[in-house]
């Protein structure tokens, strides 16, 4: 069953009807869904379980800490880029020691921390930064693993803004040079090399880039191999797509099928970083019809969501579903096409356009597919509190990150002295 459907014409959340959350939390609220996040982190656990694996849910989709916690029981390893996201992880109760490091700016601060909670491995992504790793290291008397995040320049087929694999991307070592930087990184003292990554963008929909991108590791693993250097694991990033409109990503099952056929009998643990095809479809956002204003060329329905709540539509023209939360009886014949546009001072500030829907002033709306890089990519941008969160949890709703105040606003903040 799915996490978010209606019930005579109410919309739920599990078991809980989303306008009784709304009467509780207010709007805008992220609503999640604690067996949707279960779930699909258990398909990567059970497609993987007959060999050595790691599933590292990525941390940036939704940094929650019950989110966190939730996957952390079942035994989830996690995809870290800052020490921000690594103590998120220990607040969660999360395994320090299946955490991977990815990002391309590591600070000496941030490697000396990850190396006092051993984490499993540093993705390193340049000379410089093995350097640093490698130095810190040897300040602490430790030995830092060590994988290196190739580039291998394969188009995944998506937005140009999550594309990260192609040779004019900022992320990790290109292709060609990769081998020179093992065997420079194998002649580092505090280093110890475990593994090869990649990550070569978000949203994907087929799995032919993941293979291709895949062919070229491998042959860099044999290459390695030849040259004394033993890759441990191989980490293929996040990426896989969800369903957002009419997109057909690949099932999970068909995804790690695939990838597990093409590696043959080599022994290499597998580690992937999914955060959108985990997160993305386990939750919603909620958001109030304020006014209607129809004119001569647009229907604009100002809604009480922003940009700031929710920043995907106006950043990538990312299109999600807008539904709402009450269907009228007669909906069908008082549709009208709408641009729904939030409250901030910018005309990019919108949550979706041209969308048939029934309105009034009043009305509930739920963005779907807002489970991933929504909360997490909110600001205070014209001084708006961020939204709550609250997961549902079969009958139960738990308030898991409380909506803001203009106190926790201004709490850093002092003006000059007088
Ligand atoms: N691993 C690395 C190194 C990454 O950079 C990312 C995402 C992931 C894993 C997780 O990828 P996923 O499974 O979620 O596709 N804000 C954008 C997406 C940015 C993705 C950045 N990197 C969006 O809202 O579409």
């Amino acid at each position: 069953t799915q996490a978010f459907e209606y019930r005579q014409n109410q919309l739920f959340a599990e078991n809980v009807s989303v306008q009784d959350i709304h009467q509780t939390y207010g709007s805008p609220c992220y609503i999640y869904s604690r067996a949707a996040f279960e779930n699909h982190f258990l398909a990567y656990e059970n497609a993987l379980q007959d060999v050595p694996h790691l599933v590292c849910y990525a941390v940036k989709a939704n940094s929650n800490i019950a989110v966190l916690n939730v996957l952390a029981k079942l035994g989830a390893g996690f995809d870290i880029v800052s020490i921000g996201e690594l103590e998120r992880v220990v607040a969660a109760g999360g395994d320090t020691s299946k955490v991977v490091f990815s990002g391309v700016a590591k600070t000496a601060a941030e490697i000396k921390r990850a190396l006092e909670l051993n984490i499993h491995c540093f993705n390193a992504e340049s000379d410089a930064e093995l350097d640093r790793i490698n130095q810190v290291a040897q300040e602490m008397g430790v030995v830092a693993d060590i994988s290196l995040r190739v580039n291998p320049d394969v188009d995944a087929k998506t937005h140009p803004y999550i594309s990260t694999g192609l040779k004019d991307n900022k992320f990790g070592i290109n292709v060609d040079q990769a081998q020179a930087t093992y065997l420079r990184a194998d002649s580092l003292s505090n280093l110890n090399v475990i593994g090869m990554d990649c990550h070569i963008g978000s949203q994907l929909t087929e799995i032919q880039p993941f293979i291709d991108a895949l062919d070229r590791l491998l042959l860099l693993v044999d290459n390695l191999a030849d040259n004394g250097i033993t890759i441990e694991h191989l980490d293929l990033g996040g990426g896989l797509g969800v369903v957002y409109n009419d997109e057909q990503p690949p099932e999970v099952s068909d995804f790690i099928q695939s990838i597990k056929t093409h590696l043959g009998d080599r022994k290499l643990k597998l580690i992937f970083e999914p955060g959108r095809s985990i997160a993305a479809n386990a939750g919603i956002m909620t958001t109030q019809v304020e006014f209607l204003k129809p004119t001569e060329h647009k229907n604009f329905a100002i809604i009480d969501g922003a940009m700031n709540d929710l920043l995907r539509p106006s950043l990538y023209g990312a299109w999600q579903n807008i539904v709402p939360v009450t269907v009228r009886p007669e909906a069908e014949q008082n549709t009208k096409v709408w641009d729904l546009v939030g409250p901030v001072c910018e005309t990019g500030d919108f949550l979706g356009k041209e969308r048939a829907l029934d309105l009034q002033p009043g009305d509930l709306l739920a963005v779907k597919s807002a489970g991933a890089y929504g909360f997490t990519m909110s600001s205070n941008y014209n001084s708006r509190n961020r939204a709550a969160e609250v997961m549902v949890d079969g009958d139960q709703v738990h308030l898991i990150r409380k909506r803001e105040t203009i106190e926790h606003q201004l709490a850093g903040e002092q003006c000059l002295p007088a």
